[in-house]
């Protein structure tokens, strides 16, 4: 089975995409290696998936549509997307707003339309955050609490997410 994995180098995506190669699957990760963090980190994670002849990779900003979409004529055979590729951090938001949106909300618009082109494709797994559930302190969370009320840019953006995949 082909999956296409988005976020590959960053710390989940490595690891999904080395368990997923370890059970026989092929990779296609996408990446765009922003600084947000050392890339150096980020270079380090996908020399070692490059290692697997299982493992492709793109670096493309989740957000190029054309890129994106691109990908459905070349791995048309993909049963499954994985979408963690994301902007992460709260303080970060304070600074560069805009990036959340194009990366969180525009990439998982993209995702999903990318999705729409993939006839055999029968999974879209998406990664939101804890951050949803804002100062909600009842614990462990559970996804009948309430999300309305999210405490930063990066929260609103992850349930934005989920609100579009929903609909
Ligand atoms: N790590 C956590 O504790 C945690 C908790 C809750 C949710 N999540 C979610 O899980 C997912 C993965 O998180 P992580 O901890 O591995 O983060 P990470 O920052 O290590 O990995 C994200 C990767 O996505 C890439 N990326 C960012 N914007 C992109 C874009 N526009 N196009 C293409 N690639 C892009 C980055 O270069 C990075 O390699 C994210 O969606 C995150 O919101 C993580």
């Amino acid at each position: 089975m082909t999956v296409l994995l988005t976020g590959a180098a960053g710390f989940i995506g490595f690891h999904v995409s080395k368990a997923l190669m370890a059970r026989g699957e092929d990779v296609v990760g996408i990446d765009n290696l922003n600084p947000y963090y050392d890339p150096r980190l980020k270079q380090a994670r996908l020399g070692q998936l490059q290692e697997n002849s299982r493992f492709r990779f793109h670096q493309l900003d989740v957000s190029d549509r054309d890129g994106m979409l691109g990908l459905a004529g070349e791995y048309p055979q993909a049963k499954a997307i994985i979408h963690l590729a994301a902007q992460a951090g709260v303080r970060h938001s304070l600074t560069d707003p805009y990036v959340y949106v194009q990366s969180n909300v525009l990439g998982q618009v993209v995702i999903l339309e990318l999705a729409r082109l993939l006839k055999p494709l029968k999974h879209v797994v998406y990664a939101s955050s804890s951050s949803v559930y804002g100062g909600n302190t009842e614990l462990p969370f559970s996804v009948d609490q309430p999300v309305e009320k999210p405490n930063s840019l990066y929260a609103a953006t992850k349930r934005a997410d989920e609100l579009i995949a929903y609909t």
